[in-house]
């Protein structure tokens, strides 16, 4: 009991740090925290980025690449932004990796102004569009829930279908959002959720998550067998209507046998994991045939993102620690 309440109380400890300005702006020039970072970031720049995609690429696996950033607070800044998505989408076609992008939609301006963000968010589609990719639209905190959603219905009604959202089954609401989605054949990449919420909107208990997750997953399945012809995966950038991001080997397992007995093919579904995160089991999945996509974040602003990852798995910090002075 007293291990559960302290392990609640470092999640809330590290989400709150992934949100304050004075932590990034303090830890993050500590040469021992940006090493730590390292095993789950895959570098400061797109090189690093396109490299480590190479490598997951060789291993059979592909990826979705996050140029790190959120919660802007200047239109200068989610412009940069926007430049450095072009940026990488052109690197994905140079290069010739097997890789879509990532985007969450406060590093373009959500805060800041809706009608901006909306316009960044096409111009971004289109960049993608001309060279046949794919962005998916990550999920941040709840009070950014609605209007995610909302400019990414906004994309779809604007015939950019090279786009997918992401949803969290802490939410309550996620059952209903999904239902919404599935009635245009949106894609989904289904997460646990990584954010502090409150019980009012949120399960706070992790087996209610686990449990949620596993109606949904259910509610995705059924999604892509009534789309009759489900759009498989095996094109390097668009990924299936259902993805699921999760590292739980139960889940896992659960729905592989509910995709099985519903006579669906391997590639209709997708797994998606972190970068530095149970490439045992990326592997182990891929070797099985199922496609598998590996979430790779990059760039100089990774300090939220590193604090979210202790925070799903506070054990980390000793594991990071530990090789970290084995080295
Ligand atoms: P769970 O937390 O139950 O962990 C299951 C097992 O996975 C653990 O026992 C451990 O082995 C391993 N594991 C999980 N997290 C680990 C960590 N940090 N370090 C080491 N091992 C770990 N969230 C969000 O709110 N918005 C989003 O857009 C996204 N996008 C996203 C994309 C992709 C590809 C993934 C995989 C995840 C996200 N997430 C996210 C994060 C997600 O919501 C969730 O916080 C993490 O995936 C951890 O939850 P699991 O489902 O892995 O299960």
């Amino acid at each position: 009991m007293i291990n559960v309440r302290i392990i609640v109380m470092l999640r809330s400890f590290f989400v709150s740090l992934s949100s304050s300005s004075w932590a990034q702006q303090t830890f993050s020039r500590w040469g021992i925290v940006k090493r730590l970072a390292s095993r789950f970031i895959a570098g400061e720049n797109s090189g690093d980025a396109i490299q480590a995609v190479r490598r997951l690429n060789e291993r059979g696996i592909q990826a979705t690449l996050d140029h790190l950033g959120e919660n802007t607070t200047t239109l200068d800044e989610a412009n940069r932004a926007v430049d450095e998505v072009f940026h990488i989408l052109a690197e994905i076609d140079r290069s010739g990796v097997r890789a879509n992008v990532s985007i969450k939609l406060s590093q373009i301006g959500l805060i800041l102004d809706q009608e901006v963000c909306s316009k960044n968010l096409k111009k971004i589609l289109s960049k993608a569009g001309e060279l046949g990719n794919f962005i998916r639209i990550d999920m941040e905190g709840s009070s950014l829930t609605e209007k995610t959603l909302a400019l990414f219905f906004e994309a779809r009604e604007s015939q950019f279908d090279n786009c997918g959202v992401v949803i969290q089954s802490y939410l309550y609401r996620s059952q209903a959002d999904i239902q919404r989605i599935l009635s245009i054949h949106g894609k989904v990449r289904l997460c646990k959720g990584a954010y502090q919420e409150p019980p009012e909107i949120a399960y706070p208990r992790k087996r209610d998550v686990d449990e949620n997750y596993e109606r949904l997953a259910e509610q995705l399945l059924d999604g892509a067998f009534s789309a009759g012809l489900p759009r498989l995966s095996g094109d390097d950038c668009i990924p299936p209507l259902p993805a699921y991001a999760t590292h739980d080997e139960n889940l896992i397992k659960k729905i592989c046998a509910s995709a099985d007995s519903r006579g669906l093919p391997k590639n209709a579904l997708e797994f998606q994991m972190l970068y530095g995160i149970r490439r045992d089991l990326q592997d182990q999945l891929a070797a099985n045939g199922y496609p598998v996509r590996v979430y790779v974040p990059y760039g100089t602003h990774w300090f939220p993102y590193f604090m979210r990852r202790l925070g799903e798995r506070p054990a980390n910090v000793w594991f990071l620690m530990s090789n970290f002075f084995r080295r």
